[in-house]
């Protein structure tokens, strides 16, 4: 098996408000993480870009740190020509701020409202806007219907393959060291039986390995 280059998002983004307020998501980033832990582990070239985390970078894995979702986007842009596989696995906010101060904003009201603009889906930017040919791994993070949406954000990102959480569940996902998750492809869906990240990655990682090679990239 030829080693492959493996580009992965992990953790969350974070998008500023004021000078001392920001906008997340609530993402570790060990699932991302892991996943590059596990792809240098089996010899790939791995380069992981990701949001602020409290995790060591795993060794022998590059480095590229990010703050914001526009950030996130263009450092992934920029990367997509070289990996052969991308598994997009951060929490981008959604939504962010339509302008920031360069100031405090001082407590007034008893409520406030804060406007929100839409970020750019970066998963959903890689098949048309950034010409990515190759293996595109996504995940969905859903409390209901899990599988329905997933398959959804499946077709409409045009991905491989989409990793699907059920955040609902306290035993597994977010702060966790176990996750449980479905495989959604196009012509199927997999149960990855509940077990440790470190194992779940493996998986995900040989998977998608398996998938360059049916595509015969
Ligand atoms: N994603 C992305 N850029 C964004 C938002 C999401 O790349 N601005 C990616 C995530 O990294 C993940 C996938 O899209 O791989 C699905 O993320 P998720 O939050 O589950 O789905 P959304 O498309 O954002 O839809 P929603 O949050 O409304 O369920
Ligand atoms: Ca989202």
């Amino acid at each position: 098996m030829p080693s492959m280059r493996f580009l992965i998002t992990a953790g969350p983004t974070k998008e500023a408000i004021d000078p001392v307020r920001y906008i997340t998501n609530r993402s570790s980033g060990k699932m991302g993480y892991s996943l590059a832990e596990a792809a240098a582990h089996d010899g790939h070239r791995v380069l992981l870009i990701s949001g602020p985390t409290s995790l060591d970078v795993p060794h022998g894995v590059d480095f590229l740190p990010v703050e914001t979702a526009q950030e996130m986007y263009d450092a992934v842009q920029n990367q997509a020509p070289y990996a052969d596989i991308a598994i997009l696995s951060a929490a981008v906010a959604d939504y962010r701020p339509v302008s920031v101060p360069d100031r405090k904003i001082k407590k007034t009201g008893e409520r406030m409202i804060l406007e929100l603009e839409r970020t750019k889906d970066i998963l959903g930017s890689m098949r048309m806007e950034f010409g990515f040919r190759g293996i595109l791994v996504g995940f969905a993070a859903e409390t209901h219907d899990v599988e329905s949406y997933a398959r959804g954000k499946l077709e409409r990102k045009q991905c491989d393959m989409i990793v699907a959480n059920d955040v609902s569940r306290r035993d597994i996902g977010f702060d966790a060291s176990e996750n449980e998750v479905l495989l959604i492809y196009p012509d199927r869906t997999d149960l990855l039986e509940k077990a440790a990240k470190t194992h779940i990655a493996h998986q995900i990682v040989e998977r998608a390995c398996r998938l360059v090679r049916g595509k015969g990239l």
